[in-house]
């Protein structure tokens, strides 16, 4: 008899993109790509931020149109020119930016579309316990009745992915979808994407984790400058292989060099007992010149340690002071007065006017600051700016580009880079790395390590440990909104993480 994962595994199409291209006015990110996937081979598409991979995603799931080239399944062409095109074909794509509808329960959310005209509470009734079984499968721990908007950013890519095997997706795209996600989200969500795969599902998958990407794909697609440049097995390669091709030249990665911190140095930050809806009695001091991470789950009040001491979050008691001076509570204009940066973790939302120039959202952290005669101070911050864009290699920028054109990883260096320029006394920085390439990364990181040796406090919030822990002199790890543990840079990552976990 066949088990069900055999009559499921004939379920999937073979999948086939020729000769598919994308221009947008003069420059074409996408040049004739050509490639097959099997039915239930889990398939990563590889490269450098701004290669082109969101864009191929894209085109398959119906998001944008191929202008050249032809999408097959099982050898049959379909046309894919909108997301419902895609969605009929069984091809679901989640994307770098999730789409969920804020207002809406996790349950409306996941069957989103289908209740247009079928609105009775039998249909409800079904679809609940859809959800139900859904939930079970994949093990995610999400209430059908909270707000998605209420939800953290990770669980929110766990309803995208149950809205796409609502819908019976036998391909899933996914566009860096573990970028968002802690350890342990991680480690479940691929357990997820292996256990889809044996059932038959198809999975494409975009990521710049090499690790990950190696133990977890059948065969992986490298992408360079909007060009096909290898479709291989995954089993012969190791990350250094990987970034060889990617990147089509020799890379070295250094560890940044962090500088200890000189035994003089003042305290220029100062928290002490800070409480908010979600962080409760924090309490911390960073010197001069000093990195301090901060580590734990999702949802353990990281990021929002950082809001509340911008002012951003309300806190309901404790104080910061920067430089002996207290700030007034809840004021992010005197925060910024004082001196005090934050690159949030959502740059769509918090850190960038994606309707304007990249050039714009770098110079706008100095417009305010600088006092010099208009003229003089237009020129030296376009060399400035334009020195900076370079040094963080913003590939895809050309003059005047809008930040919603350029590629994710690119638009976070964007929004790091607008920092750079003008060096604050305090820099609180959530997730800097988030979906950026490895190569941009390590320069990220050399930035951060050189604001620190120039002077400035730092605080960083990251989910990836190995990055809070090479890059920071002392780590804090929280949980549910406490500080539980303190470690200084020789802390292994089995310690911080057992601290981040046990109650
Ligand atoms: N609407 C647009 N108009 C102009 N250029 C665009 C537009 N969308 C994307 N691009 C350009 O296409 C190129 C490829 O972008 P894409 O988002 O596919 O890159 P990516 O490989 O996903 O990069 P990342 O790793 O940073 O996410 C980039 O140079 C980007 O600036
Ligand atoms: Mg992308």
């Amino acid at each position: 008899m066949d088990t069900p994962e055999r009559v499921n595994r004939s379920t999937a199409p073979e999948i086939t993109v020729s000769g598919i291209g994308k221009r947008y006015g003069a420059s074409t990110v996408l040049r004739d790509i050509t490639l097959s996937v099997a039915p239930g081979e889990i398939h990563g598409i590889m490269g450098e931020n701004g290669a082109g991979k969101s864009t191929l995603l894209k085109i398959l799931g119906g998001a944008i149109a191929a202008d050249f080239g032809v999408v097959k399944l099982d050898d049959r062409e379909v046309k894919i020119a909108e997301p419902r095109d895609a969605i009929a074909q069984g091809i679901s794509l989640i994307s770098q930016e999730l789409a969920l509808v804020p207002g809406l329960s996790v349950l409306e959310n996941v069957f989103l579309g289908r209740w247009a005209n079928t609105g009775s509470l039998l249909r409800s009734r079904r679809d609940a316990d859809h959800l139900e079984r859904l939930l079970a499968e994949t093990g995610f721990e999400l209430d059908p009745r909270a707000m998605a908007g209420d939800l953290p950013i990770g669980q929110q890519q766990q309803v995208e992915i149950l809205k796409a095997l609502a819908r019976g997706a036998k391909v899933l795209c996914m566009d860096e979808p573990t970028a968002v996600l802690n350890e342990a989200e991680k480690a479940k969500l691929l357990k997820v994407i292996r256990s889809l795969a044996r059932l038959g599902t198809t999975v494409i998958l975009v990521s710049h984790y090499l690790e990950e990407v190696l133990g977890l794909v059948d065969r992986v697609t490298i992408l360079r400058d909007g060009q096909h440049i290898t479709t291989e097995d995954a089993s012969g390669h190791t990350p250094e292989s990987l970034v060889g091709l990617m990147v089509g030249r020799e890379v070295d990665f250094l560890i940044p060099e962090v500088r200890p911190v000189p035994p003089e140095a003042k305290t220029v930050v100062q928290v002490a007992g800070l409480s908010s809806s979600k962080v409760k009695d924090v309490s911390f001091t960073v010197r001069q010149g000093e990195i301090l991470g901060i580590a734990g789950l999702v949802g353990s009040g990281r990021s929002e340690t950082l809001l509340a001491m911008f002012g951003a979050d309300r806190t309901t008691s404790g104080y910061v002071q920067i430089n002996g001076r207290r700030l007034r509570a809840n004021s992010i204009r005197e925060a910024i007065k004082a001196g005090m940066a934050l690159v949030p973790e959502s740059r769509k939302e918090q850190g960038l006017v994606m309707c304007r120039p990249v050039d714009e959202n770098i110079a706008l952290s100095t417009l305010s600051g600088r006092s010099l005669g208009g003229f003089v101070r237009v020129a030296r911050e376009k060399a400035a700016v334009s020195e900076i864009s370079h040094s963080v290699d913003l590939r895809g920028a050309r003059r005047g580009s809008l930040i919603a054109d350029l590629s994710g990883g690119n638009q976070q260096k964007a929004l790091f880079a607008k920092w750079l320029l003008n060096p604050p006394a305090v820099l609180l920085v959530d997730e800097p790395t988030r979906g950026v390439d490895i190569a941009a990364k390590a320069r990220i990181h050399g930035m951060i390590a050189d604001l620190a040796a120039k002077g400035t406090a730092v605080v960083v919030v990251s989910s990836e440990l190995e990055e809070v822990i090479g890059l920071s002199h002392r780590i804090h790890v929280m949980r549910q909104g406490r500080i539980v543990a303190e470690f200084d840079r020789n802390a292994s990552r089995d310690e911080v993480m057992a601290s981040a976990f046990l109650k």
